[in-house]
């Protein structure tokens, strides 16, 4: 009998190695290894896998139709996962880089922001998300801006921060630094913004890394044996203009994405960082426009 290694795993979901060298004629090393692949796939259908959405460096008010795309995205699938992964609020009225340019933070208002940040941004994506899909809201270095007026005058302490002005009810709220694992993906804002980040956030994590912070897409494969899935690290683009005021026309690597990713039960999943140019992008045969 001889047959391909996906057609024996079809007809003998439980498959053995000498059984599947025998079916197939393959070696006994290249068995080993297909069987470990296959092991996880016995018995997924479709409703098993679990469909995330993460979307970060939104910079509020300085987000572009990467959000609106995001959220549509969103509208028409049903999301189990859904993550702001960091700097959804860009706070460049309190930055101490901004301390002495008051020019750019003219008739800016934190309560104005985060009013404005509640009403374009976090209730639109409540709104299209499903009442379960499980939430997440990471810290990243712009939100903490609040904590560091803090720092400075502790007298406004509860009065200033994300968490205590904006509804954030339903998310889970991830410190800064703080990592969200799912099956076996993990999640951060991201520190590192050197030229190989994502080679960086992998050989520090050690586990498939996805990050933003730097505003740009980046992919790193680590070498692993072979009867192991290859472990990467993913740096996705932002969802805000991509030629902001501290930038001052200076060339960037800066992208529009977000991350789409499908989980299967075993913890392994299949992702894209769709890319929006011009403000639109084709996402599963579907034209999106922002
Ligand atoms: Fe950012």
């Amino acid at each position: 009998m001889s047959m391909s290694v996906d057609q024996a795993f079809e007809r003998f979901p439980e498959l053995g190695r000498q059984r599947l060298m025998e079916y197939t004629g393959i070696s006994e090393h290249e068995a080993r290894i297909q069987c470990r692949f296959h092991k996880g796939k016995k018995d997924v259908n479709e409703q098993d896998i679990k469909l995330g959405v993460a979307i970060g460096d939104i910079h509020y008010p300085y987000q572009n139709s990467t959000v609106d795309i995001c959220k549509q995205f969103i509208g028409d699938n049903d999301v189990d996962y859904f993550l702001l992964a960091g700097d959804q609020l860009d706070l460049d009225l309190i930055s101490s880089f901004n301390r002495r340019k008051p020019l750019l933070k003219e008739r800016k208002r934190l309560q104005k922001t985060y009013d404005g940040f509640q009403r374009d941004i976090l209730d639109p994506f409540n709104s299209v998300l499903r009442s379960d899909t499980k939430r997440f809201w990471l810290v990243g270095n712009h939100e903490v801006r609040a904590n560091r007026l803090v720092e400075e005058q502790p007298v406004l302490e509860g009065m200033v921060e994300p968490e205590n002005c904006l509804n954030l009810s339903g998310y889970e709220f991830i410190p800064e630094n703080g990592v969200v694992t799912i099956g076996e993906m993990s999640f951060i804002h991201g520190t590192y913004y050197n030229k190989y980040h994502a080679k960086k956030n992998i050989e520090t994590y050690g586990r498939h890394i996805f990050s933003w912070h730097v505003h740009t897409n980046q992919v790193y494969t680590m070498h692993s044996p072979v009867d192991t899935l290859p472990r990467q690290g993913v740096s996705v683009g932002c969802a805000c203009n991509l030629n902001p005021e501290y930038m001052h026309n200076k060339p960037s690597a800066f992208v529009n994405q977000f991350l789409i990713f499908y989980l299967f039960p075993n913890g392994q999943f299949t992702y894209y960082t769709p890319t929006i140019i011009n403000n639109r992008v084709i996402i599963n045969g579907k034209l999106y426009e922002g």
